[in-house]
């Protein structure tokens, strides 16, 4: 599998990149939930073979976007039907306004990381 992104994985500095699975782990458009270790939930999704990540909370209440619907380049909240972009986290549609959190995520030999807080 390709890398979707081909810069190297740097582990150090305030900012920590975390290994949250293999690429075989994330199925096109099936959104899939990881913890990270600074305890943040985050929502992973394959899209047109590029890997996304955001918060796995929904900005307009109290759900998780994991247990949602994700296609055509957004993810569904399972509990008002609010979609957010998959590419910056935008609200696409009522009743979400805010946006959620994206997270830098990078493909590299077969791993995929999250960039995450120390
Ligand atoms: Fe997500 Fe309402 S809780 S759209």
């Amino acid at each position: 599998m390709q890398d979707s992104d081909s810069s190297a994985v740097d582990a150090s500095g305030p900012q920590a990149w975390e290994q949250v699975g293999t690429s075989e782990d994330f199925v096109e458009s099936e959104p899939w939930p990881v913890v990270l270790t600074c305890g943040q939930r985050v929502v992973i999704v394959r899209f047109e073979g590029k890997v996304f990540g955001l918060s796995d909370q929904c900005t307009h209440g109290d759900a998780r976007l994991s247990e949602g619907w994700a296609e055509d380049g957004w993810i569904e909240c399972p509990l008002h039907q609010g979609r957010f972009s998959l590419v910056d986290g935008r609200p696409l549609c009522e009743p979400v306004t805010e946006p959620v959190r994206c997270f830098a995520v990078r493909e590299q030999d077969g791993a995929v990381w999250v960039e995450g807080s120390r």
